[in-house]
């Protein structure tokens, strides 16, 4: 069975000294936080508290993580609008700076990089915070670095490309508040993370340990080592009912929100071997990008990959993704979505309607296919195969789609 996100398994990692240690730089500084959404709450709290300003400019295509945070800071969300293309318009985002907005979020979706150098001059002359979120990809190639130089802040989310199930980081580029240090993790929460990543290791490691541990230790038995908090692993079952499995909920957790990343996080990071993730990921979209038929009934998101991109997916524009994704979830097929639930916020009032239609739009036929580092290039074949032979030009669903 092919898995949508990368697993723990020891053989990937390094010795540390050997390791691209990105992350041992102290400047600019770095601040660990439990996860992306702690990394958002933490800088717009410290924000609202040096500015006294409340509104947060985020963008229309979202996913409700982002926008959790901002009203758990105290802030109060208004949206801009992202295009088609993932991209939004500079003169009508800066039109909506002044001095009751206090920071804007510009996602740069899947990996891929905005320039944002003129957005930040002119959030400079409103006095208003610029913060790159870089969640999808921590990553840059072409060389290897950390992503994020642009905005006054980034926050990554790196367990969405190293195995190291939870952990955020905000990188303080150009501010000159402090966010509060967080918390230390809770003692129950650090152990949740090891057994996650125990049992990733028993159930996919091919080390001699891993699978005498497998052979001993019966399936229930790993399996229940997995007994994590909600916020750890996917609670939606796959479903193989029309309309596809119900969105997967990441929800907002104050205590983990507050707090650091876990030690066992930070360990497997500071171990990963990122060239190889990096490298690894770039070869599987290239190789899927020129495998899938595009056509009118599936188009690529996110186009040929830029020299400088670790990709978390290959986005894809389904206009019928509500009646065929479920269809390639039951042929194995380990697709997943980004921002198929837009916040409720988006909805109420105060967001022009037309806005409001277009990020459903984008919502409703968006759709992600994996190309992580421990997929083959056998799998990755499989995988377009098996969409192209659905949607690809000339197969059955693209010539009875509207
Ligand atoms: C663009 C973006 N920002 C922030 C987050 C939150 O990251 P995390 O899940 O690590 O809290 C996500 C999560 O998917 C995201 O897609």
């Amino acid at each position: 069975m092919l898995l949508p996100h990368p697993v723990f398994r020891s053989e990937e990692l390094r010795r540390v000294r050997d390791a691209q240690c990105l992350f041992a730089s102290s400047a600019p500084p770095l601040i660990w936080t439990y996860n992306g959404r702690g990394a958002l709450f933490q800088v717009l709290l410290a924000n609202r508290l040096a500015t006294a300003r409340s509104i947060v400019l985020a963008p229309s295509f979202h996913c409700p993580t982002v926008v959790d945070p901002i009203l758990a800071s105290g802030c109060a969300p208004e949206y801009y609008e992202v295009g088609a293309d993932l991209d939004y318009d500079l003169d009508s985002l800066t039109a909506r700076l002044g001095p009751r907005v206090s920071a804007v979020i510009a996602i740069q979706y899947f990996g891929w990089r905005r320039d944002l150098a003129p957005l930040r001059s002119q959030c400079e002359r409103h006095g208003v915070l610029l913060i790159e979120d870089c969640c999808h990809s921590f990553l840059r190639d072409a060389p290897l670095r950390l992503a994020g130089g642009e905005g006054h802040v980034a926050v990554f989310s790196p367990w969405k490309l190293a195995p190291c199930v939870t952990a955020g980081v905000i990188k303080l580029n150009h501010v000159t508040w402090h966010p509060r240090p967080p918390r230390p993790l809770p003692f129950g929460d650090q152990l949740d993370v090891l057994r996650t990543l125990a049992s990733e290791w028993l159930s996919y490691s091919s080390v001699p340990a891993a699978m005498l541990g497998r052979a001993v230790l019966r399936r229930p038995l790993i399996q229940g080592l997995t007994q994590s908090p909600d916020e750890l692993l996917p609670k939606s079952p796959e479903s193989d009912r029309e309309g596809g499995a119900p969105p997967i909920v990441y929800p907002f957790i104050a205590r983990t929100a507050e707090s650091r990343a876990a030690l066992a996080s930070r360990w497997v990071l500071k171990r990963a071997n990122l060239e190889w993730i990096c490298a690894s990921r770039r070869r599987n979209y290239d190789q899927l990008f020129a495998q899938l038929r595009f056509n009118e009934a599936m188009q690529p998101l996110t186009g040929p990959l830029p020299s400088d991109v670790c990709p978390w997916a290959l986005a894809l524009r389904i206009p019928a993704r509500a009646r065929i994704d479920f269809r390639l979830r039951r042929a194995g097929v380990p697709l997943f979505t980004f921002g198929e639930t837009l916040h409720e916020s988006l909805s109420r009032g105060g967001t022009p309607p037309d806005l409001v239609q277009r990020a459903k739009l984008l919502a409703d036929s968006s759709m992600c296919l994996p190309v992580h580092q421990q997929l083959s290039s056998t799998e990755i074949e499989w995988m377009a195969d098996k969409v192209n032979a659905m949607l690809g030009s000339g197969s059955g669903w693209h010539r009875s789609s509207p």
